[in-house]
C-alpha cells in the first residue's frame, strides 16, 4: 500500500520544479514577454494560445481553457494519475516521494501491489529460464544474446499447472491479486491453471518501466496459438501500450525517430542490431492512441510491414489512425518488407546499416496517402480524378487544422484539380475564442467549489468577476454566497439548497466530475480561476469599449475607463 503524498511534499516539489522546464521538455515554448507559449498540445489550433507563466506557475490555454500546474499539465499530458504525475516529477527533480501510512483498512486505490507481483512474476520467469534447456536453446537459435535477455527480461514459463500460483500465490491475497494481473486462467470446472506455460515470456513495460502484462511465445510451430498475451487488466490496455517503448526511451535521451514494428521478435532483433527505436504494438493495429504516444515520443515515426496483403492492410489502417495526429512539425513514413521477410530476417542478414538504407527510402505519409488512393484510378480520365478527388476529401478533414494539412489539400488539387473543400477556417480573433474559456473558467470554479465549499471564505467581497458576462457567472455568485453564510457546509448540503431550481441537474453533474489533485492545490487552481475570471471581465468590457468607441459614443467615463483598463499589463499579454 502506497498510502498518502503529504501536502507539505507537494508544495515543495512544486517549489523546485520550474514548470517552463517540465513543460518544454514536451512542447517547444517561445518566449513571449514575460510568458511562454506555444500551439496548445491539448486542442488543434495553428497560432499558439497556450501561454506558460514562470511566476505564476501556471500553464493556461485560451483556446480550450485547459489550465493547471506542473503536475496537472503532466496528469494530461502523459495521462497519468496523481500519484504517479508527482512520482514522475520527483524523479525529474531527484526527490524521493514520501508516503505517509499506507493504511491496510482502506479501500485499495493504488495499483502498487498489482505491480509488485507481475515484477515478482517477471523474476520468476527470468529464473526458469536458466533452468531450461531447451528455451536456452531456443533463445540461442534466435540469435538473442544474453545482454539483450537480460535488457528485454526475457523469462520463461515451465511446464506444469501451477508454477506460478505456487511460487507467487503465498497467500489469499496474493493469490487475488494474481487474478486480477490475468496470471491465472480458469476452465468451465472453474479449475484455475497458470495462463502462461512452456511459453518464452516477454514481459510489457509500461512507460516507466513497471511490468504490466506478459506475452509468451511457444517453442515450436505445432503448439497454438503462436503468442499468448495477458488479457486486459486494470493495468494493462492494449490499444494504448507499445511493447519497448521504455527500452527506446532507456537507450535514447533525444530520440528523433521511432520505428513500430509487428513483432516482439521484431523489436528485439532490432534493437540487439543497433537500431533501440523499435517497439511494436501488442497483437493489435495501431490505434490513435498509439498515434499520440509515438508521436510524444519522437517527431518521426515510421511505420514498417511486411510487404504482403495482410501488412498492407495494416498500413492502411496505421495511416488513418495517425490522420488526426499529423500536427505541424510531425512526420511519418512508411516502409514495406520483401515478401517473406520481417524485421527480424532482414536486419540479421542486411544489419544495422542496411536497415537504416530501407529506412531512408521510406514513403513519406503524403506519398503513400495519394499512391494508395490512386491505385486502381486512371488519374489522366476526368471520372478517376474525381473519384481519387472524392476518397481523399474525408481523409485530408480528419487531419488537424495546420500547414500539413493545407499542403495535403494543395496536393490533391494538383493531382486532380479539384479543390479539397474544406471547412472555412476559424476567425482566431480573441473575442471569438474567449467564449470558450470563460464558460469552461466558470463551470471548472463551480467544480472545485462543490468538492470545496470551505474555499470560499476566503474570496473577497464584493467579487470581482462578477462583471463577467457568461452562463454560470451568477451560479457561482450565489455559491459562494450560501457557502460563505453557512460556513462548514458539506458539499452535498450546498447541493441541496438547489433542489428545487432548475440548476439542481447541472450541478448534480459537476459534483461528479473528477476534482484532481490535494485540498491545496485545489485552492490554488480556484482562486486563480477566479483571478482568470476577473480579467476576462477587464477584456470583455475592454471590447465593448472599443467596439462603441467606433461608434464614436464614449462619453468621459467610458474614455477613462478603457484607459485604465489598458494600463492593465496582464490583461494585454492575454488579448495578444
Ligand atoms: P508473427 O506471426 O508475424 O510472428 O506475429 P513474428 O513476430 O514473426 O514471430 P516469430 O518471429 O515467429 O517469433 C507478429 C505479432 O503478432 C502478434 C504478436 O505480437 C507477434 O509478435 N501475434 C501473433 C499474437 O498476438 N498472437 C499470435 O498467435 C500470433
Ligand atoms: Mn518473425
Amino acid at each position: 500500500m502506497r498510502g498518502r503524498i503529504p501536502d507539505s511534499f507537494i508544495d515543495e516539489l512544486l517549489a523546485r520544479v520550474d514548470i517552463v522546464d517540465v513543460i518544454e521538455r514536451r512542447v517547444p515554448l517561445k518566449k513571449a514577454g514575460r510568458e511562454w507559449t506555444a500551439c496548445c498540445p491539448f486542442h488543434n489550433e495553428r497560432s499558439p494560445s497556450f501561454y506558460v507563466s514562470p511566476q505564476k506557475q501556471f500553464f493556461h490555454c485560451f483556446g480550450c481553457g485547459a489550465h493547471g500546474s506542473a503536475i496537472k499539465f503532466l496528469m494530461d499530458y502523459e495521462r497519468l494519475e496523481f500519484p504517479d504525475a508527482i512520482e514522475e516529477l520527483a524523479q525529474s527533480a531527484g526527490l524521493t516521494v514520501p508516503y505517509e501510512g499506507g493504511r491496510d483498512n482502506a479501500p485499495r486505490e493504488d495499483k502498487t501491489d498489482l505491480y509488485g507481483l507481475l515484477d515478482d512474476a517477471a523474476s520468476f520467469y527470468q529464473k526458469e529460464l536458466g533452468g531450461s534447456p531447451e528455451a536456452m536453446a531456443y533463445v540461442d537459435r534466435r540469435g538473442l544474446d544474453a545482454e539483450t535477455i537480460k535488457r528485454f527480461r526475457i523469462g520463461w514459463a515451465p511446464a506444469g499447472y501451477d508454477g506460478v500460483m505456487k511460487a507467487l500465490g503465498t497467500s489469499d491475497k496474493r493469490r487475488q491479486l494474481l487474478n486480477e494481473a490475468g496470471m491465472v486462467a480458469s476452465n468451465e470446472r472453474g479449475n484455475r491453471y497458470d495462463r502462461f506455460r512452456e511459453r518464452v515470456m516477454f514481459p510489457i513495460l509500461d512507460r516507466r518501466g513497471r511490468v504490466i502484462a506478459f506475452g509468451g511465445r511457444v517453442l515450436t510451430a505445432e503448439q497454438s496459438p503462436k503468442y499468448l498475451n495477458s488479457p486486459e487488466t486494470p493495468l494493462f490496455h492494449k490499444g494504448r501500450e507499445l511493447f519497448a517503448l521504455w527500452q527506446v526511451k532507456q537507450a535514447n535521451q533525444n530520440l528523433t525517430r521511432i520505428m513500430v514494428v509487428e513483432g516482439y521478435m521484431d523489436v528485439i532483433a532490432l534493437h540487439q542490431a543497433g537500431l533501440p527505436i523499435a517497439v511494436a504494438t501488442l497483437g493489435t493495429a495501431t490505434t490513435p492512441d498509439h498515434a499520440e504516444v509515438l508521436f510524444r515520443a519522437a517527431p518521426d515515426v515510421f511505420f514498417c510491414f511486411d510487404g504482403d496483403r495482410a501488412g498492407k492492410a495494416a498500413a492502411w489502417r496505421a495511416l488513418e489512425s495517425v490522420l488526426p495526429r499529423m500536427r505541424d512539425g510531425r512526420q511519418a513514413f512508411f516502409l514495406f518488407l520483401p515478401d517473406g521477410e520481417d524485421p527480424d530476417t532482414l536486419v540479421r542478414k542486411e544489419g544495422k546499416d542496411g536497415f537504416e538504407k530501407r529506412m531512408k527510402e521510406a514513403m513519406p505519409l503524403s506519398e503513400y496517402f495519394f499512391e494508395e488512393l490512386a491505385r486502381d484510378v486512371d488519374i489522366t480520365r476526368l471520372d478517376g480524378r474525381a473519384r481519387l478527388a472524392e476518397r481523399a476529401r474525408p481523409l485530408i478533414a480528419k487531419f488537424p487544422d495546420g500547414a500539413f494539412r493545407d499542403l495535403m489539400a494543395q496536393e490533391l488539387e494538383r493531382r486532380t484539380g479539384a479543390r479539397a473543400m474544406l471547412e472555412p477556417e476559424k476567425p482566431s480573433r480573441p473575442s471569438s475564442r474567449n467564449v470558450n474559456i470563460q464558460r469552461s473558467l466558470v463551470r471548472s470554479a463551480i467544480t472545485l467549489l462543490l468538492a470545496q465549499p470551505s474555499m470560499a471564505e476566503e474570496v473577497e467581497t464584493p467579487y470581482s468577476f462578477l462583471r463577467l458576462n457568461k452562463p454560470g457567472v451568477d451560479l457561482l455568485a450565489e455559491l459562494l454566497d450560501i457557502a460563505r453564510a453557512r460556513p462548514g457546509i458539506n458539499p452535498a448540503l450546498l447541493i441541496e439548497t438547489f433542489a428545487e431550481r432548475p440548476e439542481y441537474a447541472s450541478l448534480q453533474k459537476l459534483a461528479q466530475a473528477d476534482v484532481i489533485g490535494e485540498a491545496e492545490m485545489q485552492k490554488v487552481e480556484f482562486m486563480d480561476a477566479l483571478r482568470q475570471m476577473q480579467l476576462q471581465a477587464v477584456m470583455q468590457r475592454r471590447e465593448a469599449l472599443i467596439a462603441k468607441s467606433r461608434e464614436g459614443v464614449l462619453d468621459d467615463a467610458e474614455k477613462a475607463e478603457l484607459r485604465m483598463l489598458f494600463a492593465a499589463r496582464v490583461v494585454q499579454v492575454i488579448a495578444e
